[in-house]
């Protein structure tokens, strides 16, 4: 017998994790995340291959979320997927699946916009979980391997961009200096773990100077391949010597650079509510240095659990709860879009 409450299966195909869930009303029954670790060798995430992985792995994932959560498929409301941003060939993999799921069930078809979803995630509750939640307005800086943003959060789902990346984003550029020192894809999870045991202050890279909330982070990048690469000439084993004190000297340099933008801006907005999205913000020197200079200041900061930070479905599936209850259905026709 269907149970009270919406029910939403969520999907997330955008990049290189394949991930269902699902949610009653604002209160997440299961997650499944499936990583490709394909990638690992390449320094970065090959889109050829990613999308095959989708392919094997998106009817395993449904399965597992919809058993996760003690559900039955018909008890399933509407579906939703990522739209967009993303890879072209990743995407299609959850458009095409939700198109088919609808069509099957007589169900709606939800698109979700990826970068929204990471800001939304800020409200997925937990059974028996006491989930702090933000009051709008808000700012959020979301952070992930492909944007940098300052966002004006207004409502559920009116959002205003109000500082980005001029070029590369944030874990772009961990993760490129972390193939510069040679560590392995996604660099920026184990440049956090380095960083942890050393000493933030050793090395001084070069900070951007960009107009208003904008961000920049190729010089950085191009300071740390140079600094690198001169240190190497003196000694061979620079690296290895030095890895701790490197990543937590890169790691606080490019926070503070986040931290100053969204400081101001909230300054200048005179938004007191700070919060974290996106896979960057899963980094523990970020929450840490936002937490004590927010203190200072007087914010109050939101984080989401690590988790709910990368790339996950149960972001998908709390933004289509919200559009649900709104009415915002999409098209059997909708085709995903890749920025
Ligand atoms: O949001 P996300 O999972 O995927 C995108 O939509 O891009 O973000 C992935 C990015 C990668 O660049 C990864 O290195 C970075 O988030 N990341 C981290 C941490 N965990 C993931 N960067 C720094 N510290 C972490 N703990």
């Amino acid at each position: 017998m269907k149970s009270y409450g919406i029910i939403i299966l969520g999907i997330e195909t955008s990049c290189d994790d394949t991930s269902a869930a699902i949610i009653k009303d604002d209160t997440i029954l299961s997650c499944v995340i499936s990583g490709q670790d394909v990638h690992k060798n390449y320094g970065g995430v090959v889109p050829e291959l990613s999308s095959r992985a989708h392919q094997q792995n998106i009817v395993p994932v449904v399965d597992q979320a919809i058993k996760d959560a003690s559900i039955s498929i018909e008890e399933i409301d509407a579906i939703a997927f990522t739209r967009g941003p993303g890879l072209m060939g990743s995407l299609l993999v959850g458009c095409s699946f939700a198109k088919g799921f609808a069509l099957s069930r007589n169900i709606p078809l939800i698109e979700v916009d990826h970068l929204q979803a990471h800001v939304l995630a800020h409200f997925i509750k937990e059974k028996n979980v006491y989930t702090k939640t933000p009051n709008f307005p808000f700012l959020t800086l979301l952070v992930s391997g492909g944007n940098s943003q300052i966002i004006v959060v207004e409502n559920f789902l009116q959002m205003k961009i109000i500082g980005k990346t001029i070029d590369d984003a944030a874990g772009e550029a961990y993760d490129k200096c972390a193939k510069i020192m040679g560590l392995t894809y996604p660099g920026g999870p184990l440049i956090d773990q380095y960083a942890n045991k050393g000493n933030p202050f050793k090395f001084k890279f070069a900070k951007p100077k960009v107009a208003k909330f904008d961000y920049s982070f190729s010089g950085l990048k191009t300071s740390f391949l140079y600094f690198v690469r001169d240190r190497l000439k003196e000694n061979a084993q620079f690296i290895e010597n030095n890895l701790f004190d490197l990543c937590a000297s890169l790691q606080y340099t490019i926070n503070d650079i986040l931290i100053s933008k969204l400081i101001k801006a909230a300054k200048e907005t005179n938004i007191r509510q700070l919060a974290l999205s996106g896979g960057v913000s899963a980094n523990s020197g970020l929450r840490t240095q936002l937490t004590e200079k927010s203190q200072k200041l007087g914010y109050e900061t939101f984080f989401t659990k690590p988790k709910y930070a990368t790339d996950n479905a149960a972001m998908v599936a709390i933004t289509g709860y919200f559009k649900y209850k709104e009415g915002l259905f999409g098209e059997l026709g909708a085709v995903p879009y890749a920025s």
